[in-house]
């Protein structure tokens, strides 16, 4: 676990900054963290906890892992990586909502700076944090009270995950970035075609995510990032275990296209980069 003093990490008890103590994190007022093999810290209290299993489950994960580690998503990957304000060596990154860690961990491993990830799922932090060392992986509700300090953080990425915009704002620095990542014009289409999905262009996503973001945030600029990607059976199962919206699809459709030997998607995204206002 690494940790920059003074911590930007906050005791989800009493708010007050947690620090490395031996094998555990650990507040001033002696509330503990139990670091784990892997390297995390699990700062969800069971009182916070509604499913026993939240956020995504241990076979999404791996195939959200075997999907990224298969480089169909490398358009996103680039794209996060090469924005502007992202990778400036020391700046403070927290990805909240980061599935299993592919696009912090290869930043953490592009740039120097404090490198933070937090997901609900803990399947999801464990196999983060077990490959990717240089940043901090934490379970912990993005939705609620974020363990992380006020005006600490450089820039926030919400990619593809549920956001809490008062909260990146209370934690991002004046001149900090949020960075949003929805799905794309046109992504995917190919697959939901063939499962009998209506064709919408997605367009709405990001129109939608910058009017919530508006009393808080105002929009520096949209980059649009595709590809064509030519999907092998196995990508295709995999994509299709990783996404909730597909499951609706009929079993008769889902069985087909996974019959597939191959079919070539459309991966689309927009990101949108936010100021704080
Ligand atoms: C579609 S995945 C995206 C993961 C990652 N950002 C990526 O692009 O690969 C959405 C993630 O949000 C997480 N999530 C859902 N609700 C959450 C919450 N309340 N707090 C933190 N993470 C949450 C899920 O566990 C899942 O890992
Ligand atoms: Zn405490």
């Amino acid at each position: 676990m690494i940790l920059p003093t003074p911590s930007p990490i906050r005791c989800p008890v009493c708010s007050e900054p947690l620090m490395l103590q031996d094998n555990m994190i650990a507040c001033q007022n002696g509330h503990p963290f139990n670091i784990a093999r892997e390297g995390y810290a699990n700062l969800l209290l069971s009182h916070q906890r509604k499913a026993k299993q939240p956020g995504d489950d241990p076979e999404m994960v791996m195939a959200r892992r075997r999907f990224f580690d298969s480089g169909a998503f490398d358009v996103l990957t680039e794209a996060v990586t090469e924005l502007p304000t992202i990778g400036n060596d020391d700046n403070a990154v927290l990805d909240c909502g980061c599935g299993e860690g592919h696009l912090l961990g290869t930043l953490s491993e592009k740039y120097r700076g404090f490198f933070c990830g937090i997901d609900i799922s803990k399947k999801a932090i464990q196999v983060a944090s077990k490959r990717w060392k240089n940043a901090a992986w934490f379970v912990a509700n993005g939705m609620r009270n974020i363990p992380v300090a006020t005006n600490s953080m450089d820039s926030i990425l919400s990619i593809l995950a549920p956001r809490n915009n008062d909260e990146f704002h209370r934690i991002l620095k004046p001149d900090g970035v949020l960075i949003i990542g929805v799905p794309g014009f046109n992504h995917l289409i190919e697959l939901r075609k063939q499962l009998q999905f209506s064709s919408g262009d997605f367009k709405e996503k990001a129109d939608t995510a910058a009017e919530k973001c508006a009393p808080l945030f105002e929009e520096a600029n949209r980059i649009a990032v595709s590809g064509k990607v030519a999907l092998n059976r196995e990508q295709i199962t995999d994509l299709i275990r990783m996404t909730p919206i597909f499951w609706r699809s009929s079993d008769a459709a889902k069985a087909a296209v996974m019959q597939l030997s191959s079919l070539t998607v459309t991966v689309s995204f927009t990101l949108l980069r936010m100021t704080k206002k």
